[in-house]
């Protein structure tokens, strides 16, 4: 059964990767490290799409939205009570000297998550131009670029979008800011060891 295979298969590269990343952590540590990896899947999952290596699939773009926007915001942030760096633990001391920083951003990936939910359908193949409903809602008012939303790399964590603004861009601006985010956050709190 097809079904089965995937789903076995699934469980095997879950359990082979939580072994070899998570080093013997426990409770709340392992927690949010199940966390991350679940949203580090759900990214490798729909980055091809927005590459267009694989065929887009905005349903799958939705779910993966969702498994993020799940894991982000206050959720994120519940899972790093103070206190909770040192092995196995590769999280930096910097996130409870920076709290709100630290929570700015996974807050945003929150916002950034329900955003690439809503552009699901602005697929790299469609382009917003080619959205009517989107269109006629817009009027004729500038889109955003993606390039220069690419390019620029934007971070502007004291300004983020709003939920509508990040509707009408292309998917794959959104999930770059996605993915930025998720960077962002790493380069500043988490200590490079693996
Ligand atoms: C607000 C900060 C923040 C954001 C946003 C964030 N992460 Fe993380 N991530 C961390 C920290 C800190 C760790 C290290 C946790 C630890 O070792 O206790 C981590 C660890 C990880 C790990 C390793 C988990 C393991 O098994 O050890 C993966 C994979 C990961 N993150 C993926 C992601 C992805 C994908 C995103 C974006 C969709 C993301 N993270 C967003 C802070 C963040």
């Amino acid at each position: 059964m097809r079904y089965t295979e995937i789903f076995t298969s699934a469980v095997l590269v879950g359990v082979a990767s939580a072994a070899l990343a998570h080093g013997g952590a426990t409770g709340i540590v392992k927690e949010r490290m199940d966390a991350m990896s679940a949203m580090g899947k759900a990214v490798k999952q729909v980055a091809p799409m927005m590459s267009g290596e694989t065929a887009y699939d905005a349903d799958t773009v939705r779910r993966a939205a969702e498994t993020i926007g799940k894991h982000a915001g206050d959720t994120m942030t519940r899972l790093f009570p103070e206190g909770s760096g040192g092995m196995p633990s590769v999280a930096k001391d910097a996130i409870w000297q920076d709290w709100e920083s630290f929570a700015r951003l996974a807050e945003e990936l929150h916002t950034y998550s329900e955003g690439l939910a809503l552009a699901a359908d602005n697929s790299p193949a469609t382009q917003p131009g080619a959205m009517p409903s989107a269109g006629a809602m817009m009027g004729e008012s500038d889109m955003m670029g993606a390039d220069s939303m690419m390019s620029g790399g934007r971070m502007k964590a004291d300004n983020a979008m709003s939920r509508e603004e990040l509707a009408e861009m292309p998917v794959v601006a959104v999930f770059a800011m996605v993915s930025n985010t998720c960077s962002s956050c790493h380069t500043r709190f988490r200590a490079e060891a693996k």
